[in-house]
């Protein structure tokens, strides 16, 4: 700090000042520590980490094994390759390792830890602690101004003034863990552009009078196998039914690739040949009637309510071979509509933002405004479901980190 005249506010000045100690803010702040910058975190919540602490239920989904470039979308695919490939999801694993935290694989790659997710964030603020990042909450941020020195900002701490300033303010996905569109606002205000946002991850929502009677008898019912396809994408796991329409991992991973008005296509059964399998029923079994055999593929419940929505239920031998086709057709092609989205009340990612190609993909640097970095969430990247958004918000953060 620099002395001041009687009445003139103190001037905190550091080399790196990180907004934002979320995921990305508190790996970048340690990182960039360790080598020897001084560095400022502030965040307007009381608390680092909310997100985090709320992930994966609980428990954190860190990372994802098979993270590769493909598992983003973005409007620039080829931004984030640099970054993943600099910092690992093996490296991030080698420090959950190092500090002794039990983790498990649950699926698909998808690594959770094995008690808490604070255990992640106990371990990222004692990196913070141990490199000696000065870590400052309820910090409200007023204003910030860039002059020959570097960055100059307004809080309610009093004068903050660096020669690197780091955006890691994430999307607006549920304001209540402290989200704000500040991120976005900064971005424009230093001249890059910001592509349109949108919710991701999130459930969809379902109006239409005969489909929301179904969601609503299913409520909490899930189907373990599904396909769940939109716009050319398709991802293979349950589904889920809820008092507003639907959820579960296929359903939120397939929500990013969905815009208002699209359909989307459900097979309820991609495991089975339908008709090969209607057909068999209905020689060995004749005289069962449909909504009983369904019942051997999903719930009873379930059966009975498709059987009556959807098809007349009777024996199976008073099906015509076409008509079994069309039940498998529904079965295996069940297009719908949705509403709507939860929106970011409930999504667990923001769609688009900072636009990357005004962005260095080696440093995290504005091409518009040197000094000034972004990281994580607040950028134009979004991960599938399953810990491939805090791996970005890891390797996005330690690129920056390396330059700052
Ligand atoms: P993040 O949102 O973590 O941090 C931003 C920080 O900036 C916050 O601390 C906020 O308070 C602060 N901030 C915002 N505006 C500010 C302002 N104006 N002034 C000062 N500070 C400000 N991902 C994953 O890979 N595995 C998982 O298990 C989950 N689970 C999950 C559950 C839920 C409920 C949600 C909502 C999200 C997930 N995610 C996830 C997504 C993941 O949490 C998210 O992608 C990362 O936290 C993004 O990291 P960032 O650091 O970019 O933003």
């Amino acid at each position: 700090m620099r002395g001041c005249e009687p009445g003139e506010q103190a001037v905190l000045t550091t080399d790196v000042t990180i907004i934002g100690a979320g995921a990305a803010g508190l790996m970048c702040a340690f990182s960039a520590a360790a080598r020897g910058r001084r560095v400022l975190l502030l965040d307007h919540a009381n608390k680092a980490g909310k997100k985090i602490l709320m992930s994966g239920g609980g428990r954190c989904n860190f990372t994802n094994m098979y993270t590769e470039p493909a598992s983003f979308l973005s409007g620039n695919p080829h931004f984030c390759k640099s970054a993943l490939a600099r910092y690992t999801q093996w490296d991030f694993i080698e420090m959950v390792a190092r500090h002794g935290i039990p983790y498990h694989e649950k699926k698909l790659g998808q690594l959770f830890c094995d008690n808490k997710a604070s255990d992640i964030l106990n371990m990222l603020l004692d990196e913070c602690a141990q490199a000696g990042v000065e870590l400052r909450l309820d910090t409200r941020i007023e204003a910030v101004e860039k002059d020959a020195q570097g960055y100059a900002l307004r809080t309610s701490l009093g004068p903050v003034r660096c020669a690197s300033l780091v955006i890691a303010t994430g999307g607006l996905s549920i304001p209540t863990l402290g989200a704000s569109g500040f991120g976005y606002q900064l971005a424009r205000q230093f001249g890059h552009s910001v592509l349109p946002t949108r919710a991701g991850l999130v459930p969809f929502t379902i109006t239409e009078p005969q489909l929301k009677a179904i969601c609503d008898e299913l409520s909490g019912t899930s189907v373990e196998d599904c396909l769940v396809s939109c716009n050319g994408q398709s991802f293979r796991e349950n589904i889920l039914f809820t008092h507003r329409g639907l959820s579960g991992p296929a359903i939120l991973q397939v929500s990013s690739y969905w815009q208002a008005g699209d359909a989307i296509e459900i097979n309820l059964l991609p495991h089975l040949d339908l008709v090969e399998w209607l057909s068999e029923q209905q020689r060995e079994r004749p005289n069962s009637e449909l909504k009983t055999i369904l019942g051997e593929l999903f719930t009873r419940k379930m059966a009975g309510l498709l059987a009556e929505h959807w098809f007349s239920s009777k024996p199976l031998k008073q099906y015509a071979p076409s008509e079994l086709e069309q039940i498998a057709g529904k079965l295996s092609a069940w297009q719908l509509v949705p509403s709507g989205t939860e929106g970011y009340r409930t999504a667990e990612v923001t769609l688009g933002g900072v636009d990357t190609r005004e962005v260095s993909s080696k440093t995290m640097e504005s091409q518009k405004s040197p000094g000034l970095y972004f990281i994580g969430e607040v950028l134009d990247v979004t991960g599938h479901l399953g810990g491939f958004n805090f791996q970005w918000a890891w390797a996005s953060a330690y690129a920056a980190a390396q330059y700052v």
